[in-house]
């Protein structure tokens, strides 16, 4: 697999509270990107935070920025999060009617422009787009929360990707574990968002740097 190996945690079950030492922890653990929810109470039964918090987060780290948009009208935002230097920008296929003029946008405005699907959509409702994207995140749970259970279906989705785009950069977000995340990288997933299996955790620094380590075996 020539793709790199890669740990995304989210701060979504990050302690807000301390978030900048939990940054410095993932940094120090090994982390490749930080991964962002943005949730709207709309588009999933939950709210986050929006471009703003990002921003201030986006400050506070060395680590690129990776934006999942779980929002209505992401066309009204994607702008603000490549304004606050997103790498990769995120809308869900589900959450648009105009997907491929909103992924150029992205690549237009600077940005990586990455498309997530939901457990239920399945992978043809994005097949015209995938030269348009440089990563696609298949949800590995219905978004909204973190603290879920992976789906297993979800890897065969994965998988079936996998065989249709060799090269392109596939990530898995949803219930990973240390116990579960080489069966997702033997899937085909070579970009992992983990969120509880880290920060809540004794050490999210020790955890993530052990997280790293399985991927890179
Ligand atoms: C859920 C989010 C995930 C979540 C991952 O809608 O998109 O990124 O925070 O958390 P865990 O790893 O705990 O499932
Ligand atoms: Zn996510």
């Amino acid at each position: 697999m020539k793709q790199a190996q890669i740990i995304a945690p989210s701060v979504l079950n990050a302690n807000f509270l301390n978030l900048q030492s939990e940054l410095t922890a993932i940094e120090n653990g090994g982390a490749g990107l930080v991964h962002l929810d943005i949730m709207d109470g709309h588009f999933v039964p939950n709210i986050s935070f929006g471009p703003g918090i990002s921003g201030l987060i986006g400050k506070a780290t060395k680590l690129p920025l990776d934006c999942h948009l779980m929002i209505d009208n992401p066309e009204l935002f994607v702008d603000e999060f490549v304004k606050i230097g997103a790498r990769y920008v995120t809308v869900q296929a589900e959450s648009t009617i105009h997907l491929d003029r909103l992924l150029n946008r992205i690549r237009e405005l600077g940005a990586k422009p990455a498309v997530s699907i939901n457990p239920a959509t399945p992978i043809e409702n994005i097949k015209w787009v995938l030269d348009s994207v440089d990563m696609v995140l298949v949800m590995s749970v219905n978004p909204g929360f973190g603290g879920q259970s992976l789906i297993p279906y979800c890897l065969d989705k994965i998988r079936a990707l996998r065989e249709m785009k060799p090269e392109l950069d596939i990530e898995i977000d949803g219930g990973i574990k240390l116990d579960n995340i080489l069966e997702a990288k033997m899937a085909g997933a070579n970009i992992f968002v983990v969120g509880s299996a880290i920060f809540k955790t004794n050490s999210p620094e020790l955890t993530c740097r052990e997280f790293v380590g399985t991927v890179s075996a």
